[in-house]
Order: structure tokens, then sequence, then C-alpha cells
């Protein structure tokens, strides 16, 4: 009841992305997993999902692949209201297990990869500004649950991401026996900037090969009304087949439209190689990426020594 009448006041603000009271609230409680407190959403905010709703309908069914189409169907997602958590979980969990978890800001890397291990995807809940719909640098809701969320769907997908969560429980396993302190955070943090590297290139910007031609399946491409189309359609944007190699030294910067994409056949074959990702890094062939983005932040490289202490 407390918390309710402290929020009251802020309802007016909504929950727009850097201006919500209740989301700086709560970080500031140090409260990492949150509720979605639904009647906080404004009218500004419903208008803000329709609009980005509306204007990607049309783009997905150009260029989204077709496993993202049946994520879109079978969430049933509501184009003119801000979904609530509750109901896109009744139709996620019973298809794959995994569940959207309200976050109230950034989560560090080894917390991030442990929760898709457990099948929970962590969730922004706020939602951008309505008069700034193209450019946002930080997560949203609707790059979360209309981005990522319909993917989660598609079991392949599903326990991809699941993989993806034990590698770094493996990273932090191999992290844990090096006893040289130095070399153990030198080494780590060239581990993390490679799954970094790999999860962008696949799970943010990935494109995949198929019968009716190249489409996006990553999420950063899905939630981008500008992007998605000039991903697969722009002649300055270099798209070839993924090799681990490359995807692990390759740089990438968050501020533009992606000028170099990788293409994957299927996610089985994406299955594979994140096991190959797995192999590389017991074998120390992660150990010395090339430098340069994404940096990797002490929470992030704290978040990978403390799970295996
Ligand atoms: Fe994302």
């Amino acid at each position: 009841m407390a918390q309710t009448q402290k929020l009251e006041g802020h309802a007016a603000v909504g929950m727009t992305t850097t201006q919500s009271p209740f989301i700086e609230n709560a970080k500031n409680e140090g409260q990492l997993y949150i509720e979605q407190p639904y009647d906080l959403y404004s009218e500004e905010n419903h208008a803000a999902w329709r609009q980005l709703y509306d204007r990607m309908l049309p783009q997905w069914k150009k260029y989204a692949n077709p496993h993202f189409l049946r994520g879109i169907d079978n969430l049933c997602l509501d184009p003119q209201k801000v979904p609530r958590l509750d109901d896109v979980n009744k139709f996620l969990c019973s298809l794959t297990g995994f569940k959207a978890k309200a976050v109230s800001g950034y989560v560090p890397a080894f917390t991030f990869f442990d929760c898709l291990r457990q099948r929970d995807f962590p969730t922004t809940i706020t939602i951008r500004d309505a008069s700034k719909l193209d450019y946002l640098p930080e997560p949203d809701i609707f790059h979360d649950i209309a981005g990522h969320v319909p993917m989660h769907t598609d079991k392949a997908f599903a326990d991809t991401l699941v993989r993806f969560g034990e590698c770094a429980h493996t990273a932090a396993e191999i992290a844990a026996s090096i006893r040289d302190h130095d070399e153990k955070i030198r080494r780590l943090t060239s581990v993390i900037k490679a799954m970094a590297r790999f999860f962008w290139f696949t799970i943010e910007f990935g494109l995949m090969t198929g019968r009716d031609g190249l489409k996006a399946y990553g999420s950063g491409l899905l939630s981008s009304f500008g992007e998605l189309e000039h991903s697969l359609t722009s002649p300055v944007v270099q798209r070839y087949p993924i090799q681990i190699e490359w995807v692990v030294n390759q740089y990438f910067e968050i501020d533009h439209y992606q000028p170099l994409l990788f293409t994957v056949e299927s996610f089985d074959h994406l299955f594979s190689l994140v096991d190959k990702l797995e192999i590389w890094m017991k074998d120390g062939k992660l150990d010395n990426v090339s430098p340069g983005e994404p940096g990797v932040g002490e929470a992030d490289l704290q978040s990978f020594l403390d799970a295996h202490k």
C-alpha cells in the first residue's frame, strides 16, 4: 500500500525511458528484478507502442524471418497497448518455457546470460518517448518484447539462448581456475568481449538465409524501423556467411546502422556455432581477441568472478 501511494504522484509522467521515477526509485533501492507497474503507463506511452507497432508490421512481413512472424502470431500482442508481461508469458512459457522478467536497468553480463540459461529474459519495461521513435541508445519494451521475445517462441532459437547461458558458466569456471589475478582478468575480459561480439552479430543483428532469400532474425534489426530495410536492401551493407574467427575479433559501434552483418543458415546452425564457441573458449582461442568495442565494464567482470568463487 505504501508503495502504491508513493507512486501515485508519478502516474502523469508514466514509464518513459530515462524519465520514469518508478524506475529511478527501484534503481536507488538496488532492486534489479521488479514488477511491471502497469497502471503507470500513460496514454503517450501506449501511443508510442501503437505507432511503433503500426509502422513495423508491414516491414516485418517483408523482411522478418518466418520464425519471428510465427512468434508474433503466437504471442497475440495487442497492437494498441503496451503489453502486460504476464499476458505475454502465458503464451511464451507454454511454447518454450521462456519468461519475460522485468528489470530496472542494466543487467551485468554474467547475470544476463545466466538468466537465459534459466529461460528468463531480462526485460526493460520503459518505452521510448513518443516524440523520438527512431533512435534510442538503450533498450526499451518495444525492443525487448516486439524485437526479442517473438524469437523466444521458437524451440531451436530458445535452446540456443540456453546454450549461450551455459557458455557463460564455462567462462566463469575457466576464470576461477586461473591463479594469477592479472592474467585471470586479462583472459576473462577477452572472453567476455568475444561473447558480447558473438551475441551482437547473431541475436541482435543476425540475418538468415532461406527459401525466400535473406531475412532478419536479430532483434536490433527487428525493432528498428529504418535499419531493418536498410540491413537487407542497402548496397553499402556487407553481408557474409558467419565465421566464428571473424565475429569474435570484429569490433562494433552501436550509434549508427551496422555496415557489416553475418548470415546463418538455420537456428540449428546457430546452435552448433555456440557449441563451437564453447570449445574455442576451453581451448584458449578466445583469450586474445582483437581490442576495441565493446568495452567490458567492472560490473560485467565482477559478475563472472562472483559466479564461481
Ligand atoms: Fe537487445
